[in-house]
């Protein structure tokens, strides 16, 4: 029996989780229980990574075990840094990403068995993509080779790997914020690619490399690049205007605002919001923040949209050098603790995705031989 087309499949319900809840009509977002609010305010990355994959938050030992672990984890197999140093220095560090997680599961075969031993896989994932990302860049951008720096928090890692400087306090409180804020959003379409693939009995690595594809899109994490993109365009506050009525006035679309879920402002661009503020007054600068308040009250005005979680988080990094073009990077380095959350709860209750399509081409052609067709 042929059902109603979903395009996109809005709305539809397409399995139980007990991971993330999204409270779209009172913008609420919850882990494993846990208000975001709560998270963001009194928890850290690691910690959340935990409770993610693991369904409660950690005693103090088991926290201490798993920031030790991934410290151990962050060094990358030498093949795996040749691999990275024979890729052009101009590849979209996106494109580097998605190479890299999926040559990884030719050099460590053991951690991408499907089931629950592939917690050590997420884990292992986790702890590489600041060393693959900062190895990448530092090619780039000719800085020294990264070094494992076991005594960082993952936060503090990730801005060392990446800008060979560790972070004053209140960056490194910043990222982190950031990172837990990223980690899991439900069925978003990179988790669903993961969850799709996972559903096969492939691997760990196999759907990360799927939703780390799935991501790069503009309409889903690369956003947040786009953003900066575009308050670059406008240049000034008195210029946003003007020029934001004009983009919408030509059906384009505002990167950074509206949502399928969240019928109100996104719970994680309050906090970004702030943190945007608070880091643009400890460093004398809030080009941006001002500038993302005139988008948004325009944006709000015209078109009754509100941001997202990309709308605040590129204004962030930019207040701590961090380049443009790894902004959705640093959303994968955190949403892979989602990603890897979700394969492991799709082993544990496995049911190969496979919705259908409503056909609505033609049926019963008859055939015509190359020769005689015109
Ligand atoms: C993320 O799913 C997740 O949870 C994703 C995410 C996560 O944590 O994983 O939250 C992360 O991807 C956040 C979203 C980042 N993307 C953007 O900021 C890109 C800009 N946003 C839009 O493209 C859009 O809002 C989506 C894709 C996010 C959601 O789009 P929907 O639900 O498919 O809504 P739609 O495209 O049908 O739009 C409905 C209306 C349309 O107007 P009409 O054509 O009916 O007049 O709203 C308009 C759209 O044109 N609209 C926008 C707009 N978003 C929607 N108009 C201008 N600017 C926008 N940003």
């Amino acid at each position: 029996m042929a059902g109603e087309v979903q395009r996109g499949l809005e709305d539809v319900v397409a399995l139980e989780s007990r991971i993330c809840f999204i409270d779209g009509r009172q913008g609420r977002l919850i882990y494993r229980g846990y208000d975001i609010r709560d998270l963001a305010e009194r928890s850290t990355f690691e910690e959340v990574a935990y409770l993610l994959w693991y369904g409660r938050l950690p005693t103090a030992t088991q926290l201490a075990d798993l920031r030790q672990r991934l410290a151990e984890l962050r060094t990358l197999p030498g093949e795996l840094v040749r691999e990275l140093d024979a890729l052009p220095a101009t590849a979209n560090p996106m494109d580097a990403l998605r190479t890299a997680v999926s040559a990884m599961a030719i050099f460590e075969p053991q951690e991408t068995r499907p089931g629950p031993s592939s917690i050590g896989g997420a884990q292992r994932l986790t702890a590489a993509l600041p060393s693959i990302l900062g190895t990448f860049v530092r090619r780039r951008a000719h800085l020294p080779p990264i070094a494992a720096r076991p005594e960082l928090s993952h936060a503090a890692y990730l801005v060392y790997a990446l800008l060979d400087r560790e972070p004053t306090e209140l960056e490194a409180r910043a990222i982190d914020v950031a990172l837990i804020l990223h980690a899991d959003h439900d069925l978003n379409a990179s988790t669903f690619a993961a969850r799709v693939t996972a559903s096969t009995l492939s691997d760990l690595y196999s759907a990360v490399t799927s939703a780390v594809g799935t991501l790069k899109g503009p309409l889903h994490g690369g956003a947040n690049e786009r953003v900066m993109e575009l308050l670059g365009e406008i240049g000034t506050v008195d210029r946003a205007e003007e020029f934001v009525k004009a983009k919408l006035a030509r059906h384009e679309r505002v990167m950074g605002f509206g949502h399928r879920v969240y019928k109100v402002e996104d719970p994680r661009a309050t906090i970004l919001r702030d943190w945007s503020r608070r880091l643009g007054e400890a460093k004398g600068d809030l080009h941006y923040y001002r500038l993302l308040e005139k988008v948004v009250e325009v944006v709000h005005r015209e078109k009754g949209l509100y941001p997202n979680v990309d709308l605040y988080s590129g204004s962030i990094y930019t207040l701590l050098g961090i380049p443009q073009d790894l902004y959705t990077p640093i959303f994968a380095s955190s949403r892979v603790v989602g990603w890897t959350a979700h394969v492991l709860e799709e082993y544990e209750d496995l049911r190969l995705i496979r919705p259908t399509s409503l056909y609505v081409g033609p049926t019963d052609l008859a055939y015509v031989p190359v020769a005689e067709r015109s």
